[in-house]
């Protein structure tokens, strides 16, 4: 700040505007020292015969046009509100320079978190589910060897458990096999855990993470999540799995989608079948995405094994409990289950499992 009388070069608003605007840096600017000294501030801006107010206004308003004096006026009042302003409180205003408010920039926008897609295709299926009066049950991902394997039907050293490899837990060599422990490698324990724990009739649902050990790649992962479903009672039969099946489909996928079952085997379900739904892409003419067969292959299913039954019962016995109500001659059920990955890259157009845990956000972006 000069102790000059700076020169006003025009009247017009805009040289007016910037002009006193100067002049409020250098009120600001000037503050600083009122803190300690106020009467010196006082002096230096509102003194009767040097103070830099009275200099201003009158070399400005004495050449000033008639038309000039009352914008002129104004701001010189403004001005003068703002030197006592600082005389009334020295200290508020030695803080930093507060930028001016613009109310056109846009404003701060908050990212509010998203369910992931995996979860949200999760929740679809088990909710197409829950309308068909299923319940959810859950279970644990560090299973036993008994309720993963062998009360499924899965005997000890049966190279069928060759087809789900096991990511086993260490230091377990001590343990009776049906103890080991071992990371899930399918929802289906929670079957078994819950007919333990509940008589029939059932119907569940079971969302869920399962490991295997599988080397990653655009449709595999180590880690990935299944939907495993349950109805048990006194008549149930292969029609009600078809149905029940080919309407959670129409309720995915869309009303024009069809289904169909195909001979299959899983140890504890007998009969078993894979279901395809007609490809949602090209309606089943053929296309890439289909391999030109017109279907796609989704999930797996069949009527409970007796044989897993009778393992329930077992179990119940062992534990104490009513060994009866699952008994084969008096119930039967269904069981499917489903991976939801590739339903969630299929329901997406999904290329590669793994953007799924990549956590790049302009992939989980498009979910918002
Ligand atoms: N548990 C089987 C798997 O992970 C899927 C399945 C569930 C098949 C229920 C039939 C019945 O491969």
């Amino acid at each position: 700040m000069s102790d000059q009388i700076p020169h006003l070069p025009a009247y017009d608003e805009a040289t007016l505007d910037l002009s006193f605007a100067v002049l409020e840096e250098d009120v600001r600017v000037s503050a600083a020292a009122a803190a300690s000294d106020p009467e010196a501030f006082r002096l230096l801006w509102l003194g009767r015969k040097q103070g830099r107010l009275k200099l201003i206004s009158e070399a400005w308003l004495k050449s000033a046009p008639a038309e000039a004096r009352k914008p002129l006026g104004i701001r010189f009042n403004q001005l003068k509100e703002s030197i006592e302003r600082v005389l009334a409180a020295p200290a508020a205003a030695t803080g930093p320079a507060v930028p001016a408010l613009d109310v056109t920039l846009p404003g701060l926008v908050r990212q509010p978190g998203i369910p992931h897609p995996l979860l949200t295709t999760m929740d679809r299926i088990v909710e197409v589910f829950h309308h068909l009066g299923y319940s959810t049950e859950l279970g644990p991902q560090v299973e036993s060897d008994f309720y993963n394997f062998e009360a499924l039907n899965f005997p000890e050293n049966h190279p069928a458990r060759d087809t789900q490899d096991t990511l086993q837990i260490a230091g377990q060599a001590s343990k009776p096999s049906r103890d080991r422990l071992l990371m899930r490698t399918h929802t289906s324990p929670v079957q078994i855990r819950t007919m333990v724990a509940q008589a029939p009739p059932l119907r569940i649902v079971i969302p869920g993470k399962v490991h295997r050990n599988d080397a990653a790649d655009a449709t595999h992962s180590p880690i990935f999540h299944q939907v495993e479903g349950l109805c048990v009672g006194p008549d149930i039969t292969f029609s009600d799995l078809k149905g029940t099946l080919d309407h959670a489909m129409r309720a995915l996928f869309g009303t024009g989608v069809k289904t169909r079952f195909f001979p299959s085997f899983f140890p504890f379900t007998e009969p078993s079948a894979d279901v395809q739904i007609s490809c949602i892409f090209c309606g089943g003419a053929g296309c890439r995405k289909c391999k030109h067969s017109g279907w796609i292959e989704l999930l797996g299913c069949g009527m409970v094994d007796p044989a897993v039954f009778q393992a329930v019962t077992g179990e119940r016995r062992r534990l104490g409990l009513d060994d009866t109500p699952y008994d084969p001659a008096r119930v039967s059920g269904f069981a499917f289950g489903m991976g939801v990955e590739r339903i969630a890259m299929i329901l997406h157009g999904v290329s590669d499992i793994g953007y799924f845990y990549s956590g790049d956000m302009r992939f989980l972006e498009q979910f918002a």
